[in-house]
């Protein structure tokens, strides 16, 4: 459910607005925004990118966006209108100073015909290397300036935040120099997903967890997010960056610290953003000379998924045929306070794997002493408790019970809450709800400053410790397999497994 605070008059200019992000994610959750009727009366989108288009041409991008990537299709011809009639369009490279001038003109024109001035919304969905340039000539061309009462603009800025401790410090500092911490709203949009929010409610909303939610009770957890497909068009950036960056850095240190983190004081931003740095502090380091030991890198080869034949990464565009990219990774993360002092937490996640999956799976320790026969069967879990985050969303309780009719058998079996069964609705895409909070200004669901520094200082160690590394053996694991060889022998070894999703 989102929030019931109405966001006042607001007008957001997407840099980047031709890009696949816009087109694919932000379009389409400002098309439910208005469906839904959770726009503001006064809203209105500059959309800002170098491809030679007008008002009316972005128009007509916009509606095929929604149209092509709406999850719900097909769209209401007056709706998406009375969106699209609110859209306008400035075509400009990000350095060029007419462009945001042109901006400032449409802004004013906005304003006057709203009869206020609406709060002003950056939004930066460009490729990273973009970011300083737009915020330097945000700042020169006046608009990141205001007057008397008006509001203060807001900048939202896309993932990757940095690609190490250093430029991402780098650019935290640049985006002091102009804009508060509290006008900044950094995207992961993990924290979007219904499943992701529900796991502090889970957690803190049901008394019985609470108790068993520690070292006491708990054996391991293990943290899968696995795709099906692969880099696509991404080459370039997949090449820089890697899948620890892509993924570990940001969506997935977050669930970790969901998962991990101390009840916060109360629901407000603040508070949990400092439960959250707390959980990132307690994190062991993986110091460069570890860095094989607790992680296990892999790239996909050729092969075929659900009977296609597909490349493998150093065949996709834009990749060289000798990249030691990784496009998947294991970690064993160690967290050192009281709550999970000794529990492992193992983290995977790769591209071109088995199945599209985002689970949490919580194991809980065994029975101190087993009254029947059946106890050491290897078809017998212990208990786990499965956070399902996507797709398929829910939570799943594995028990052992006795079969029906017979002496002392047992079996492992499921208790189930499925999203869809119990509610009727569909799960909101997370950018719809991160774009709303954004208009209202709740910053709950946004990673702050010291958090991002944090992740970045625990990944960069990782890092760091690759790069002194020897050559990888690449492509290491089979498309359609569940990641290369190493990443079960280094599970073997501390005496466990994967889970089997
Ligand atoms: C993005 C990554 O942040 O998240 C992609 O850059 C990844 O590589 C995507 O595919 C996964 O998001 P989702 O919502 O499909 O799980």
């Amino acid at each position: 459910m989102m929030s019931n605070a109405r966001p006042g008059p607001t007008t957001m200019v997407i840099f980047g607005a031709t890009g696949d992000l816009t087109r694919r994610k932000l379009l389409p959750a400002l098309y439910r925004l208005q469906s839904l009727k959770m726009l503001p009366g006064c809203f209105n989108v500059i959309g800002f990118a170098t491809r030679a288009l007008d008002d009316k041409g972005y128009r007509a991008l916009a509606g095929e966006a929604v149209e092509e990537f709406s999850a719900y299709r097909p769209a209401d011809p007056k709706t998406l209108k009375k969106l699209i009639d609110r859209i306008y369009f400035v075509s400009s490279h990000f350095e060029d100073k007419a462009g945001y001038d042109n901006v400032k003109k449409k802004l004013s024109q906005i304003d006057r015909r709203c009869k206020r001035c609406c709060e002003k919304v950056f939004y930066l969905a460009t490729p990273p290397s973009f970011f300083p340039k737009i915020i330097k000539m945000l700042d020169s061309s006046g608009l990141s300036k205001v007057k008397g009462t008006e509001p203060l603009p807001k900048i939202i800025i896309e993932k990757p935040f940095g690609s190490d401790l250093t430029t991402a410090r780098e650019l935290n500092d640049l985006i002091y120099k102009y804009f508060a911490e509290e006008q900044v709203y950094r995207i992961d949009h993990y924290l979007g997903k219904e499943t992701v929010q529900n796991i502090l409610f889970f957690r803190f909303a049901n008394g019985i967890y609470e108790p068993i939610w520690n070292r006491r009770y708990v054996e391991h957890v293990q943290i899968t997010v696995a795709e099906t497909i692969g880099i696509g068009g991404r080459g370039k950036y997949f090449e820089e960056a890697g899948i620890l960056r892509d993924m570990v850095q940001n969506h997935i240190l977050q669930l970790l610290a969901l998962v991990a983190m101390e009840p916060p004081v109360n629901m407000d931003p603040e508070f949990i953003r400092a439960k959250k740095i707390e959980l990132f502090r307690s994190l062991r380091p993986i110091h460069p000379q570890d860095a094989l030991k607790y992680t296990v890198r892999g790239q996909y080869s050729s092969g075929d998924m659900a009977g296609e034949p597909v490349p493998g990464y150093r065949e996709e565009g834009d990749v060289s045929s000798k990249s030691v990219s990784e496009t998947y990774v294991a970690l064993k993360v160690m967290i050192d306070n009281w709550r999970w002092s000794g529990v492992p937490f193992y983290i995977r996640t790769g591209k071109r794997l088995k199945k599209r999956l985002t689970e949490i799976a919580i194991s809980f320790k065994e029975v101190p002493i087993c009254l029947f026969t059946e106890c050491l069967s290897p078809s017998l879990d212990r208990n786990v408790l499965v956070l399902k985050i996507q797709p398929d969303e829910g939570i799943t309780f594995k028990i052992n019970v006795k079969r029906p009719g017979s002496a002392d058998i047992m079996e492992t079996v499921n208790m189930d809450f499925s999203y869809r069964e119990s509610f009727e609705v569909e799960l909101p895409e997370a950018y719809e709800r991160l774009i709303y909070d954004v208009m209202i200004g709740d910053a709950t669901l946004f990673p702050h400053r010291e958090g991002i520094e944090e992740t970045w200082a625990f990944v960069t160690r990782i890092l760091g410790g690759w790069k002194q590394a020897h050559r990888p053996d690449f492509p290491n694991y089979h498309p359609g397999s569940w990641g290369p060889k190493e990443a079960d022998d280094f599970m073997k070894t501390d005496g466990r497994m994967w889970r089997e999703p």
